[in-house]
């Protein structure tokens, strides 16, 4: 796995600062000015991030944001970054003060002058965050940046501050490392392997093979990996932190490669669909976090990992296939496939464990791309509290999540002529009638959300957080909705 910069928090020491040969970071803003670090490295540069920061340049900047000095006189180092960030900022604006450290970050490491700013954890999160780089398939990659340290007043409360932020973060690389590797890497059954490995920080993995899913049932699951040489696989992971409590269910579209099938994707943009299996990706960060962090809180995963394929023995257009739930489904198009994994993922979490919520991920269509772009995700939820507990997670963590419209309505577009329902809706509103699809799968009663990540899953251009590539979109999400709704106080 990529592992984040490595990151110590130290006390504040004068001599360190003038002789530190990387980068250094200090905070100001255009109204009150330098802060108490700032003014240090001021003196030592003989007032040069004064006249930087009563710049017209920098007061054009938004909290967040950030100018530099190349190669200051009176410091070894070889930029100082002068960010500006308030004092009383939020989590979300920290963060991003942070990322624009971790963007430019080089061989040399950083030194950041937080001193006593009360969101120097959440800086450090960001920093890391956006330090993030993929190298696993590059021969000769790029040297790794050097150590950061993180110098604040209150070294002992910062590092425990900061140890929940971390274990996240990390949940945040798995999933964007899964989601950068390539499908000849990443097959079902290296992906089913990778899950196995999370054994060794207390999550209890099983992978239930095709001959395992085929006596209970899967078959719309079955149906979508048929034309495939790797095997589909269904894997269930339990976090069990919360004592008796029913568990939140997370269940993830694992589509390793997603060809379309028989109703074949044209070539250009392919590629992309490595990462159709995103939803998994993230449930399985969401994993590796509360484990990290030791969560007081029953999570249990459903992934549903299969390959859409071409082949002789693909499912064709037309075919009718039985899910678990006993529905038969009408395939109008092999590729809206990932609604067939859903089903019978969702109908076998429900019926296991008899969740207390169950919540979806998938980058289910490219309706949804069309509808919200690249920067919110779709959230579906016949659950209001749910709902509202998600958004306002998303809000605090700073990931775009907006609220789409599920009514029963939209159910007269899936009327199949010979089964009972049929797996695609047509061209209108193509993410709700996607999103009705799967509600036939939840029982009455129980608190569901479905979130339709197509959109925000891999991004062509770096975000505030992330370079370009995938961007975990959901983990830091989950993970707070997890501490905030689902854990038992302790
Ligand atoms: N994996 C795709 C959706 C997708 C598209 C994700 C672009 C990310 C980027 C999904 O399996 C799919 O192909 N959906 C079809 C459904 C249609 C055939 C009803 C789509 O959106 O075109
Ligand atoms: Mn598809
Ligand atoms: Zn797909």
């Amino acid at each position: 796995m990529t592992r984040p910069v490595p990151l110590d928090v130290t006390a504040v020491a004068r001599d360190a600062v003038r002789a530190h040969d990387g980068r250094i970071a200090v905070f100001a803003t255009p109204e009150a000015g330098l802060d108490p670090g700032a003014r240090r490295v001021d003196r030592m540069t003989r007032g040069a991030l004064s006249r930087l920061v009563e710049s017209p340049a920098f007061a054009r900047l938004k909290p967040g944001e950030s100018a530099e000095l190349g190669y200051p006189p009176g410091l070894a180092a070889e930029a100082v970054q002068v960010v500006h960030l308030p004092r009383r900022s939020d989590a979300v604006t920290a963060r991003r003060a942070g990322a624009v450290i971790g963007a430019r970050l080089g061989e040399a490491g950083a030194l950041v002058l937080a001193g006593a700013h009360p969101r120097a954890a959440g800086i450090g999160a960001g920093l890391a965050l956006r330090a993030y780089d993929f190298r696993d398939h590059k021969s000769d990659p790029a040297p790794p940046p050097g150590r950061v340290t993180l110098m604040v007043t209150r070294p002992d409360a910062v590092r425990s501050a900061l140890s929940g932020p971390m274990a996240a973060v990390e949940g945040v690389f798995l999933a964007r490392d899964l989601v950068n590797t390539p499908a000849n890497v990443l097959t079902t059954t290296a992906f089913a392997a990778r899950l196995v490995e999370m054994r060794a920080l207390g999550i209890g993995v099983e992978v239930l093979d095709e001959p395992a899913l085929e006596s209970l049932g899967l078959g719309a699951l079955l149906a979508v990996g048929h034309g495939s040489e790797s095997p589909s696989k269904l894997v269930v992971m339990q976090w069990r932190g919360g004592g008796e409590a029913a568990p939140l269910a997370l269940v993830g579209k694992g589509v390793v490669f997603d060809t379309g099938g028989v109703s074949i994707k044209s070539a250009a943009g392919m590629e992309e669909m490595t990462m159709d299996m995103g939803g998994a990706g993230v449930a399985a960060g969401v994993m590796h976090s509360l484990a990290r962090r030791g969560a007081r809180a029953n999570v249990v995963a459903v992934l549903g990992l299969v390959e859409n394929m071409v082949s002789g023995r693909a499912l064709r257009p037309g075919d009718v296939v039985r899910s678990l739930k006993g529905d038969t489904i009408e395939v109008i198009n092999t590729d809206a496939e990932g609604r067939l994994v859903l089903a019978d993922a969702m109908w076998y979490a429900q019926s296991r464990f008899a969740p207390a919520a169950m919540i979806d991920m998938a980058t289910l269509t490219g309706a949804m791309i069309v509808a919200l772009g690249h920067e919110h995700a779709g959230l579906f939820a016949n659950d209001e509290p749910l709902a509202d507990g998600l958004l306002a997670a998303a809000g605090g963590e700073g990931e775009g999540l907006w609220r789409m419209p599920l009514d029963a309505a939209y159910d007269r577009q899936l009327k199949s002529r010979i089964a009972d329902v049929k797996n695609t809706g047509g061209r209108p509103a193509g993410a709700i009638t996607a999103a009705r699809f799967l509600a036939r799968f939840v029982p009455e009663g129980t608190p569901w959300a479905h979130l339709d990540i197509a959109g925000v899953t891999l991004r062509k251009e770096a975000g505030d957080l992330a370079p370009r590539g995938a961007s975990g979109w959901g983990v830091l999400t989950l993970d707070r909705l997890v501490r905030e709704r689902f854990e038992t106080p302790g």
